[in-house]
Parts: C-alpha cells; sequence; structure tokens
C-alpha cells in the first residue's frame, strides 16, 4: 500500500508534526511504501484563475512543486493530511497547492458535470489548534479545517476513513493517548 502524507504546519516539532511521525513510523512498521512531504519545503505558484486546466487537463504555469504532487498523488492509495487550524481553516500554503492541483484531483464535463478522479482512494484528516476542546468543534476551529478539506477530497473522490482534531494545543501539546490513536488509525489502513 501507498501512503502520501502531507504535513501543512510549518512547525517541523509541532503538534500535527508530532503526529504525523508517529503514523509514518506506524506505517512503516506494518510495511507501507511511505513519502512524506513538508508544504512548507514547497516552490507552489499561486493559480491565476485562467481555467484552461479545466478543459485541457494541464496547468499552463511553469513546472513547479504543484505538478510533482499531483504525481505523487496519482500514485498513492492512502492520503493522510495533517493541518493545523489558521484562523478557522487550514493554512494557506495548503490552500493555495490545492488550488493549483484542481485539474489533477476532478475534471469537468463539457457541460460542468464534475468527474472525480481518485475513486477508491482512502485519506485521514488530522488538525490541531488552540481552542479547548469541545469549542474545537463547536466553534469550527479544527471542525472548520476537517470541513474545508473533506470539501476538496470528497469532490476528488477519495472516502474520508477518519478524521483526528486535537483542540487545546496551547495549554497541553498533542498527549501520548492521542499518538497511539494515530498509530491505530493506521493500523485500521491495513
Ligand atoms: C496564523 C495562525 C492562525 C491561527 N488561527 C487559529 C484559529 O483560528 N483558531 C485556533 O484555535 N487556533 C489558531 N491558531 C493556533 C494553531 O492552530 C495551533 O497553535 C496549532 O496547534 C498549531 O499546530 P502545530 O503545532 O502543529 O503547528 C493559529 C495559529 C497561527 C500561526
Amino acid at each position: 500500500m501507498n501512503v502520501l502524507i502531507i504535513n501543512a504546519s510549518p512547525r517541523p516539532k509541532g503538534n500535527i508534526s508530532r503526529m504525523l511521525n508517529v503514523m509514518e513510523e506506524e506505517a512503516v512498521r506494518v510495511g507501507m511504501q511511505v513519502s512524506s512531504i513538508r508544504v512548507s519545503d514547497l516552490c507552489v505558484h499561486p493559480c491565476t484563475g485562467c481555467m484552461v486546466c479545466r478543459s485541457k487537463q494541464v496547468c499552463v504555469l511553469p513546472e513547479d512543486d504543484a505538478q510533482r504532487m499531483i504525481r505523487l498523488i496519482q500514485a498513492c492509495d492512502v492520503l493522510i493530511i495533517g493541518a493545523p487550524c489558521y484562523w478557522g481553516n487550514m493554512p494557506g500554503e495548503l490552500k493555495v497547492l490545492f488550488d493549483r492541483m484542481v485539474y489533477g484531483m476532478m475534471s469537468e464535463s463539457p457541460r460542468g458535470i464534475p468527474r472525480a478522479l481518485h475513486r477508491g482512494k482512502r485519506t485521514v484528516l488530522v488538525s490541531t489548534c488552540t481552542t479547548v476542546y469541545p469549542f474545537n468543534i463547536l466553534f469550527h476551529q479544527t471542525r472548520g479545517v476537517i470541513r474545508a478539506l473533506k470539501e476538496i477530497l470528497k469532490w476528488s473522490g477519495f472516502k474520508v476513513v477518519d478524521t483526528i482534531e486535537v483542540g487545546g494545543t496551547k495549554q497541553s501539546p498533542v498527549s501520548e493517548k492521542k499518538l497511539e490513536r494515530c498509530r491505530r488509525v493506521v493500523r485500521k489502513l491495513e
């Protein structure tokens, strides 16, 4: 099984990174093939909104890491995305990346009917924020991130098999219990 992990936190020792690191370790331990990408290491020009990719399935911008990421997503069976909550949503860098990858995620018929390009694949979504539980859910903080990611991934054909939301990271960084949950979620993918 080919697992792609996308880390949208710029903090290498932050909460998302710790959770994704244990997920990667567990995936490797059980024999999965894992590629791990940090969005802050990528070079991605923002989408110019020309819409050419909707009809031609190609981006008119010079090749950068957006096209490379499309190839990695095409090659994966399972996509794990970790994104901290920034203003109730995913970090801008991740949104810029998804905007550039739209033609690699879904296509449209000439009459504008959407067609998902990743049917049969699975995804796990992870988010953190400082707003404490249950307000991270009730006030759409981590829940806002999960909702926005689901919007993209469901239209792309991915089945969301698990979500992990951690609130209150200012008071207490992600606990061993949550890390164990991350490992369990990976084992369930087998
Ligand atoms: C630019 C920015 C915006 C943020 N916006 C929110 C927010 O809207 N709600 C919230 O609860 N936390 C917010 N936070 C806090 C982060 O979500 C929190 O520190 C998170 O745990 C960071 O994850 P990391 O440790 O994995 O990098 C924000 C942090 C930054 C840097």
